[in-house]
């Protein structure tokens, strides 16, 4: 087989086989197919897209490139909870104590952020002391002791996806709804879960900017899922301006905690508790949407969720005195009000400037290598749909350089859209795929 062929082949429209696209997926892992044929086959695949069993074949090979996590040591029926990223986005470190404690195991992988996205790994290092590499049999006795770990991917989780993923950012061939869904199920599917729950982000600051193209993606993944012999959900939820209020690591991880103390903002609740419906449905433990709401909302009020989150830190190496006190993180040196400017209603906030501005303050990386600032970010004080006048603060942010804190500033102002007319609160839950 040679691989000049199956491009031709891709670039004319044709459908590859399962050993065709083994061949470009071994070969590429093992480094016998260079970057540039690569580079031509990703594109052939953008404009001419894949088949149902191209896009099968494309994610078993992925999976296959490396190690398949077996969490069959783990009692209890699995159930992960994947989003597809964006801005604010701390929804499994509030969810995951959350299922934990109503007796889901959480068994967990998940990834560092890239670009204007954050990343939960990441966020979970804001505890000093806080490990996110663990080997796979103290991950599983983690799970079985207090029911909840999240470690970072392993360097041998779908490698062919980590080397495919790392050319499509760079030859603009990353929004393909094959190559996403494939990218993602590969890693979801290698971490040995018995059930999925994907968040498929849309709007501005996701990689799907319209219902139609996230409700196409959320199909092929819940049919890739299930075709794996999976239980597969897919939530799509809003990411027209950012969830919750805190933009950065520490500050969105203190929002986290205080949601699990029953402080949490309205639309990341909403989200929490849509997507743990669904987990707790597909784990078979609850039969109706109210009573799985019930259930969480209980934990939340009796504190055994927030406690399950202290222990789960703390079994991690988290520093225990922060673990139970956020005030004791670390904290940026400097706090700018940024004021609204005008009088009327939050009509739209961009969500991804607003993540590139938590960005530009050391937040997040624009390379792989880049080492974040954890303490810097912003805390929205006002959401699409509030009422403001001119001297209202509409968000206060949180840096270390006053010279980047004035441009991150400008950003943020230009990020928020002030109209005359009052605006209804955004829709958050756009559809649910089963
Ligand atoms: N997240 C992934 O893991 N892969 C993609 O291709 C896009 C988002």
């Amino acid at each position: 087989m040679r691989m000049v062929d199956l491009i031709e082949k891709k670039k004319l429209g044709g459908e590859l086989s399962e050993e065709e696209i083994r061949f470009i997926v071994n070969g590429f892992t093992k480094g016998e197919i260079p970057d540039y044929q690569v580079s031509a086959f990703l594109m052939a695949v953008c404009f001419n897209h894949m088949t149902g069993d191209e896009t099968f074949f494309l994610t078993d090979a992925m999976r296959k490139s490396g190690d398949v996590l077996d969490l069959s040591g783990i009692s209890g029926v699995k159930v992960d909870k994947h989003s597809s990223g964006g801005v604010g986005d701390k929804t499994t470190l509030t969810l995951s104590p959350i299922v934990s404690s109503l007796g889901i195991p959480v068994a967990k992988m998940s990834g560092r952020g890239l670009g204007h996205t954050g990343g939960t790994i990441d966020k979970l290092e804001s505890y000093p002391g806080f490990v996110t590499s663990i080997p796979e049999d103290r991950f599983i006795k983690q799970v079985n002791d207090i029911g909840i770990c999240v470690a970072g991917q392993t360097k041998n989780l779908a490698p062919a996806d980590k080397k495919l993923y790392a050319l499509r950012d760079i030859t603009a061939t990353v929004a393909e709804p094959s190559l996403i869904a494939s990218s993602i199920m590969s890693k979801k599917l290698s971490s040995g879960a018995d059930a999925i729950v994907l968040d498929v982000k849309v709007g501005d600051g996701a990689f799907m900017k319209t219902v139609e193209e996230a409700r196409h993606l959320a199909k092929i993944m819940v049919k890739l899922g299930k075709d794996a012999g999976k239980k597969t959900t897919a939530v799509l939820t809003s990411m027209e301006e950012p969830l919750g209020n805190a933009v950065g690591n520490i500050l969105e991880v203190r929002e986290a905690y205080e949601s699990l103390k029953g402080n949490g903002p309205k639309d990341f609740m909403e989200v929490v508790y849509t997507l743990g419906t669904e987990m707790l449905i597909l784990s078979g433990k609850y039969d109706t949407p109210e009573s799985a709401k019930a259930a969480m909302e209980e934990v939340v009020e009796n504190g055994s969720a927030a406690k399950k989150y202290e222990e789960w830190i703390i079994a991690q190496g988290g520093d225990p005195e922060i673990a139970r006190d956020p005030e004791k993180f670390d904290h940026a040196k400097n706090a700018l009000e940024i004021k609204a400017g005008q009088d009327g209603y939050v009509g739209s906030i961009k969500a991804s400037d607003v993540g590139h501005a938590v960005m530009s303050l050391g937040g997040g990386r624009a390379t792989k290598d880049d080492v974040i600032d954890l303490t810097v970010g912003t805390v929205l004080q006002k959401k699409v749909g509030d009422n403001v006048s001119s001297e209202d603060t509409i968000a206060v942010l949180y840096g270390n350089d006053e010279e980047k804190m004035r441009a991150a500033a400008e950003e943020i102002r230009n990020s928020y859209k002030i109209v005359g007319d009052a605006v209804p609160a955004p829709e958050l839950i756009l559809d649910i795929i089963r």
